[in-house]
C-alpha cells in the first residue's frame, strides 16, 4: 500500500483505495443486500430470506465499479453467480482487479463506456454510476475534492449516465436492474424507467430496484 491509499471496509472486507477511485459509502452496501435478496439468499441470521427471483447462479454486470466494491462482494456472498464489472476509468479497473485478487473474488473487468463494450447477457445490471450534479449548492465539493470528478458528477441534473443507463439495458433486455440515486432523484429515474418498460419494484435508502414489463 503506497502514501495515498488508504483500506475502507466494505461488507465486512477491507478494499484498498487510491484517489482514483470513490471512496465506498455505506448506503451502497444495499446494493449488495438487494441483490442477495433476489436470488434468495438470507442476509441476516434467523431472518427467512424472500422468495427468489433470479437463480444463485445468475449473471450480474457492475457498471461504474470504481473499486471493485460492489462486484467483489456480489462474487464473494455469490459464488455460483457470474459476476462482470467495467468502469470508464482503466485507474478504477486496475484499483478493482487488484483488490479482487487479494480478496480471491473471480470477476470479469472491462474497460466500457457504460455497456457500450462488455458483450453477452444479464440477469441483473447494477450501478453506483455519478448522480451529482455541479450545481447542487448543498453539496460540499472541498470534502469531495479528494475523488476522481468522473466517478461524482453528471449533467441533466445527476441522471445522465443513469438514464442511459437505462436506454442500454432496455435494448439489451436486462431483466433487473438495481441502480443507486439521490433520494431527491428518485422520482424522475422511476418515471423514465418507466417510459424505458421498466417497473420500480421498490426503494431501499439509496437503491432502487426495477424489473422489466416487456
Ligand atoms: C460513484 S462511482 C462508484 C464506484 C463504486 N461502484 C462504488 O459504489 O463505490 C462511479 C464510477 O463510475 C465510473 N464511470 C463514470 N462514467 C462512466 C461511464 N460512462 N461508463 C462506465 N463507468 C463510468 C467512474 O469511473 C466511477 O468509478
Amino acid at each position: 500500500m503506497n502514501a495515498d491509499s488508504r483500506k475502507i471496509d466494505f461488507y465486512g472486507r477491507d478494499f484498498t483505495i487510491t484517489p482514483d477511485v470513490l471512496i465506498p459509502r455505506p448506503e451502497t452496501e444495499m446494493v449488495v443486500d438487494v441483490v442477495l435478496n433476489l436470488v434468495g439468499k438470507p442476509i441476516l441470521p434467523g431472518v427467512k430470506p424472500r422468495k427468489a427471483k433470479l437463480p444463485q447462479d445468475c449473471s450480474i454486470l457492475d457498471v461504474g465499479t470504481g473499486s471493485g466494491c460492489v462486484a467483489i462482494s456480489l462474487a464473494l456472498e455469490l459464488p455460483a453467480a457470474h459476476v462482470s464489472a467495467c468502469d470508464i476509468s482503466e485507474k478504477a479497473l486496475g484499483v478493482a482487479q487488484k483488490n479482487a485478487a487479494k480478496l480471491g473474488a473471480k470477476i470479469e473487468f472491462k474497460k466500457s463506456d457504460l455497456m457500450n463494450d462488455v458483450d453477452g447477457d444479464f440477469d441483473v445490471v447494477v450501478a453506483n454510476l455519478p448522480y451529482v450534479d455541479e450545481s447542487w449548492d448543498w453539496i460540499d465539493k472541498e470534502a469531495l475534492a479528494r475523488e476522481p470528478a468522473i466517478a461524482l458528477y453528471a449533467k441533466d441534473g445527476g441522471l445522465a449516465l443513469i438514464k442511459k443507463l437505462i436506454s442500454q439495458a432496455t435494448e439489451r433486455k436486462v431483466p433487473y436492474l438495481v441502480l443507486e440515486a439521490d433520494p431527491c432523484q428518485h422520482e424522475r429515474i422511476t418515471s423514465f424507467a418507466k417510459e424505458n418498460d421498466y417497473l420500480l419494484l421498490e426503494i431501499r435508502g439509496f437503491v432502487m430496484t426495477f424489473n422489466c414489463s416487456f
